[in-house]
């Protein structure tokens, strides 16, 4: 997919087909994070994938504002090392990353926020972030026709200096 279409039409996805992604596909997302660029080079992040039906399930009760991981077949749990003030710009890169590669599959994911006690569970050490846990899965086609609301454009453009518009 051109690049510019894949980042146009790409939506948050929060409700999954019952259909499991290839592993070599699941690989591919997760190589797109490992190759984002980081504040001096320092890739302060890691990427647990989650495939195991029970531990969606337990992941579900963890995540408040996304008990749809549930549903999908697999997710990523982003982790971040607070080796700077980046770790977390670093990481929503790493997630743009892999949205866009899933996208570009025909796989959707959600970022979700608000996270309680997964550290324990998954054995990530107390030093490091959870950043976000992404469910991946394919798109039940409604999700992918709702309308994207964004700002218009003379909303957040600037030229030259702000709020100056662009001369004709
Ligand atoms: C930092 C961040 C946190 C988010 N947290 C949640 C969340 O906890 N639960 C959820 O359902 N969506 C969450 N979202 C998804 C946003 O609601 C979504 O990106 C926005 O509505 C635009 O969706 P669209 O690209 O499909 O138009 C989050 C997105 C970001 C970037």
């Amino acid at each position: 997919m051109d690049t510019f279409e894949c980042i146009r039409k790409r939506r948050d996805i929060r409700s999954y087909l019952k259909k499991d992604v290839p592993d070599d596909v699941i690989r591919k997302i997760i190589e797109a994070g490992r190759l984002a660029p980081s504040a001096m080079n320092l890739q302060p992040w890691q990427f647990i994938v989650i495939k195991n039906k029970e531990t969606l399930k337990e992941l579900g009760e963890f995540c408040m504002s996304g008990r749809f991981v549930v549903q999908a077949p697999f997710a990523v749990v982003v982790v971040t090392d607070p080796v700077n003030k980046w770790h977390e710009i670093d990481g929503a890169r790493a997630v743009q990353n892999m949205a866009l590669a899933a996208w570009n599959e025909g796989i959707g994911c959600c970022w979700i926020g608000a996270i309680e006690k997964v550290k324990e569970k998954l054995n990530i050490p107390r030093n490091l972030h959870v950043l976000t846990i992404l469910p991946f899965g394919y798109p039940e086609e409604f999700t992918v026709k709702r309308k994207k609301v964004r700002k218009s454009p003379d909303e957040v453009f600037h030229w030259e200096k702000f709020g100056m518009k662009q001369s004709k």
